[in-house]
Order: C-alpha cells, then sequence, then structure tokens
C-alpha cells in the first residue's frame, strides 16, 4: 500500500495543457491563473509579452539565450489545495511537433475560443490529438468584454467543428459594451460584470439569483433582463446536459464564458475546472496499466531541448512522472537504454523560476540534464521495475524541403548534425527510397522549424546548407509493414521515402492521390501518424 502522504501529493495534482489559436488569449488566462495562485503579484509579468509572440527574426535571439522556452514549458503553482502544472503549449509561429508531444504528458485540456472567432485551424489541430487521447477538454470561451459571436452559434461551431458535444456552464448576458455578465447554470443566479478586478484578484463581483427579478431587472436593463429569461429557457435544449463520466471520457466539454483580460469569470472556472479535471490518470504500459499510486516511481520524456550555444550536446529531458515519487540522486532505469543511472540536475519550474527540485511526484514535469542518452517517448522507472509505456506518435509534418550541404567536404558533420536534431524530434528525416542520391528531405510541422534547423547546423555544427521546398503537403505511414514498396503504384506526384527508424512511408502533394494509391493497392493500410 502507498502510503498516505503519498496517495495525498499525487491526489491534489492536476496536470493540463492550455490550447488555442494564437491570440485567443492563453497567455492571458495563464497569467490571471498564476494570478490566483498567488505565484505572481500582478498579472502581466509572466513572461514578456515580447516572447509569446515575438517576430521570428528575434527568436534567434531569445533562444540562444534559453532560459524562457525551458521556462515556460510548465509552470508549478498551489491554489485552493491543488498543486496545478500548466504545460505550455506553443501556438504561435514556433508551432512545432513539441507543441502536440506536450499535450501527451497532459491529463488534461483547457481550449481557450476568442468568441468573436470561433473555433480557428491551430484549435482544430490541437484538439484532434486531445481527442485521440480522449483526454478531458474544457472550454473557455474568451473575450466577452469585446462583441461576440451568438452564444448558441458558438457551441455549434464547437460541435460541429471539432465534433464534441458541449454542456454550457454558464452563459453569457450580452457582449461587448452590452456585455453584463454571466448567468451560473447550478445556482442560478447572474454574476453581474465588472472589470474593476483587472489585473488583481481583490473585489468580489456581484452575485444576483434568478429569483430576484426586479433587482436582476434594475441591474440588467430591460433589454437584457428580457434577452436572458429568454435564453434560460432555450438553454436547456442548447448542448448537452452535464454529465461528469462523459467529461472524463472527453466526449463533452463544459464551456464556460469570460473575459481573461478584464478578469472576468476566470476564478470561477478555474475552481470548477480543478473539481472537474482528474487526478494524474493511470498510463497503459508494456506490461499493463501503471497506477500513479500504487506504482513505484515511473516517467515518460515527451520532450528534448538542445540548448543553442555551441556546446550543443547540453540537452534538456523533460519527463512526465506517470507513479510513485522522484527523490532527487535516486538511482532509475533508463528502460531503452538499459542502464541504470541517476538522473543529474533535476529541475522544476515554479512561476517563472527554475530550481532543483528534491522531490517530485507522479502528475509533475521535471527537467533533467540529458547527455545525449534519451529519446522521445523512452521510460525511466524503478530498477526493480521494468516496462515501458507506450511510445509518442510522430505527426505527421506538413512542409517538406530537400536539404544538402553546400561545401561537399562536410558531408559528416552534415549528416551528424541533421541526424542529432531530428533524434531531438525537432524536425524529422526522410531519404527517398532506391535512389541513392545523398540528399535528405526534411519534414516539419512549423516552418519555423526550417529557419531553426539551418540556424543550429550553422552555428553548432559549421555547416551551410541549401534548401529547396517540396510541395508535398501530406504524409501518410505504411501501417502493413510486409509491403513490397518497391511493387507500390501510386501517382507521378507520389514519393517513397523512409524515415529515421526506416518506417517506410508515403508524400502527397493532393489528398486526392492518396485516395488513388489506396485503390490502387489492394490491402494497403496508410496512417496520419506513426507510433514509435
Ligand atoms: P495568446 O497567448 O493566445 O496568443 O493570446 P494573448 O493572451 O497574448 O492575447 C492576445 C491579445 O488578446 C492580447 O492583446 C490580449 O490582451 C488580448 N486579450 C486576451 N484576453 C482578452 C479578453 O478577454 N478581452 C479582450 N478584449 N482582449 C483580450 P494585444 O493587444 O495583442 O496585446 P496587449 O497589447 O494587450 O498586451
Amino acid at each position: 500500500m502507498a502510503d498516505k502522504n503519498l496517495k495525498n501529493e499525487i491526489e491534489k495534482r492536476r496536470t493540463f495543457a492550455i490550447i488555442s489559436h494564437p491570440d485567443a488569449g492563453k497567455t492571458t488566462l495563464t497569467e490571471k491563473f498564476l494570478l490566483y495562485g498567488g505565484a505572481i503579484n500582478l498579472a502581466g509579468s509572466v513572461k514578456g509579452k515580447a516572447t509569446a509572440r515575438h517576430a521570428v527574426s528575434d527568436w534567434m535571439e531569445i533562444e540562444k539565450e534559453r532560459g524562457i522556452s525551458v521556462t515556460s514549458s510548465v509552470l508549478q503553482f498551489n491554489y485552493d489545495g491543488f498543486c496545478i502544472n500548466i504545460l505550455d503549449t506553443p501556438g504561435h509561429q514556433d508551432f512545432s511537433e513539441d507543441t502536440y508531444r506536450t499535450l501527451m504528458a497532459a491529463d488534461s485540456a483547457v481550449m481557450v475560443i476568442d468568441a468573436a472567432k470561433g473555433v480557428e485551424p491551430q484549435t482544430r489541430k490541437l484538439f484532434k490529438v486531445c481527442a485521440m487521447r480522449k483526454i478531458p477538454i474544457f472550454t473557455f470561451m474568451n473575450k466577452l468584454d469585446r462583441d461576440a459571436r451568438d452564444p448558441f452559434e458558438l457551441l455549434d461551431d464547437i460541435e460541429n467543428e471539432l465534433g464534441i458535444p458541449t454542456c454550457p456552464m454558464n452563459w453569457p448576458i450580452g457582449s461587448g459594451k452590452d456585455f453584463k455578465g454571466v448567468f451560473d447554470r447550478r445556482s442560478e443566479s447572474v454574476v453581474v460584470y465588472s472589470d474593476t478586478q483587472k489585473g488583481t484578484k481583490e473585489g468580489n463581483a456581484e452575485v444576483i439569483s434568478l429569483a430576484d427579478k426586479d433587482k436582476l431587472l434594475s441591474v440588467l436593463g430591460q433589454a437584457s433582463f428580457d434577452k436572458l429569461m429568454e435564453d434560460v429557457e432555450l438553454l436547456d435544449g442548447a448542448g448537452s446536459p452535464f454529465d461528469q463520466e462523459e467529461v472524463d471520457a472527453g466526449m463533452l466539454s463544459p464551456v464556460f464564458f469570460g473575459s481573461a483580460l478584464t478578469n472576468f469569470g476566470v476564478e470561477i472556472f478555474l475552481q470548477n475546472f480543478l473539481k472537474m479535471t482528474s487526478a494524474p490518470l493511470a498510463r497503459k504500459a508494456d506490461i499493463g496499466i501503471i497506477d500513479p499510486v500504487e506504482g513505484e516511481f515511473s516517467a515518460f520524456v515527451f520532450k528534448i531541448q538542445a540548448n543553442m550555444n555551441k556546446a550543443h550536446r547540453d540537452r534538456i529531458a523533460f519527463m512526465r512522472i506517470c507513479s510513485g515519487k522522484f527523490n532527487a540522486g535516486m538511482e532509475v532505469l533508463h528502460v531503452q537504454g538499459q542502464k541504470v543511472m541517476r538522473l543529474s540536475q533535476p529541475q522544476q519550474m515554479m512561476a517563472s523560476e527554475r530550481h532543483i527540485v528534491d522531490e517530485a511526484y507522479a502528475g509533475d514535469i521535471i527537467g533533467v540534464f540529458d547527455p545525449g542518452i534519451f529519446s522521445i517517448g523512452d521510460t525511466v522507472c524503478a530498477p526493480n521495475t521494468k516496462f515501458a509505456f507506450e511510445g509518442i506518435p510522430t505527426f505527421a509534418p506538413e512542409h517538406f524541403a530537400r536539404v544538402r550541404q553546400i561545401d561537399t567536404m562536410k558531408r559528416k558533420q552534415f549528416v551528424k548534425g541533421i541526424t542529432q536534431i531530428a533524434q531531438e524530434g525537432a524536425i524529422q528525416i526522410f531519404h527517398e527510397l532506391n535512389t541513392g542520391l545523398e540528399e535528405i528531405i526534411v519534414g516539419v510541422v512549423g516552418v519555423l522549424q526550417f529557419e531553426v534547423l539551418k540556424y543550429r547546423l550553422e552555428n553548432e555544427y559549421n555547416v551551410e546548407i541549401r534548401m529547396d521546398t517540396l510541395p508535398y503537403e501530406h504524409i501518410r505511414w505504411i501501417a502493413n509493414r510486409d509491403i513490397d514498396m518497391d511493387k507500390l503504384t501510386g501517382t507521378s506526384d507520389m514519393k517513397k521515402v523512409t524515415d529515421l527508424k526506416d518506417r517506410p512511408l508515403l508524400l502527397f502533394i493532393n489528398s486526392w492521390s492518396i485516395g488513388m494509391t489506396l485503390e490502387r493497392n489492394e490491402g494497403l493500410e496508410l496512417e496520419e501518424f506513426s507510433r514509435n
């Protein structure tokens, strides 16, 4: 039996990611969360705004110093008896595979949507990954202080675009300059809007019961009052009823309306979210399910970050602890490397500061110094146990380029550099099948990764490269490995390649070719991502 303290520590943990399309308000909402946790004194100081939306050019400078993206990878703070870990999923220009992988470490997700815009492309992509893992997804409909779309329409948008039923937990009364507050369905009361709380956690919003019609009318005014009464009637038919089991299974998204900037509806959202979301979830391994409380220490690597300075072997491996307790200095087994070792310089992020951790629990994220031995998806566990967690899928890159070194004498450094960068998971590399060409095809999820690759090869490996963009947009891994690649017939635009792990796959320019190829090769099975 696990000791009581361990159980308490683990059960109070909530580890989640905030997903959104750029500018929907993820940073602002995170800042307000931290404010409630007392981790910062005044919202706005989590990370420089410039960092969140830095231009491509200054990205290099920022990354060179590295501090920022390392420290913003995960934030930990305490609130209301919970220990909260927020995983950062950059949704900006630096959108990359890292973003997807980070979601593998989360137990739930908060989806921030700009109420004037509804579901946007990046939201859709990130949602897909959450849906694949069936983790609970909570929606914060943001920016009600600005003119917003009709709330019924916004719910339809989520249901139609993302295919997940919604359950509105509260309901907005107007928007923009007519925003009067939200109606809380559980308590049947109206929380009156005021923006006096902006940037602080002080000040209580006025709450009026729905039954107190006179007061409501005087505060809201006739038009808003009438609209609210009408909406309350319609609400029962809108969305789905609340069902915790459906939420847990990622099949129903509770929706909250509010305004992160003016700090309205944020704390109510946080409180409800913490109650509805789960403590660290059990994870699947090759020996079965690993229980977070009963199991001994175990973790998996979901992200590897290399320093941008010339000592490029200085890497940090980010691990999500899945079970038990971690003590600094303890011996662990690196399963894939088959080595018992001590994790060196384990670090954790508390708000914006990095510090060395002495202990950490299931649900926490630690960053450890990686002498170049870890790969994405690796498992570490107590030496007396031995198992591997399910692999982290390789996500489909969306941009491709042919890359070659300019100086042919530098072939060796080029191959070494590009392979190491691919091992870190920043890019994916492919070789053309049977062509014997000395070229490498690079695939990335976000185009910024091309620049990162060029910069790093030049600065860390001293290799200048040439990059020619390729028109491929679709990639499919071949699920049936026994297929004879030479005999496979596709369309003229199709390219046969292998990845870093020698798995065969196909590149296509358009989705029509995928259908044609499937038609022409009976029994062929194609997958959009590949499990390690
Ligand atoms: P992101 O991390 O999702 O990209 O979004 P971020 O929080 O940086 O917010 C993007 C912009 O939207 C910011 O404005 C921010 O102030 C604004 N914003 C966020 N939440 C709300 C809200 O509830 N209401 C309103 N009206 N605006 C909101 P900006 O002008 O780009 O930056 P700044 O000059 O305000 O810092």
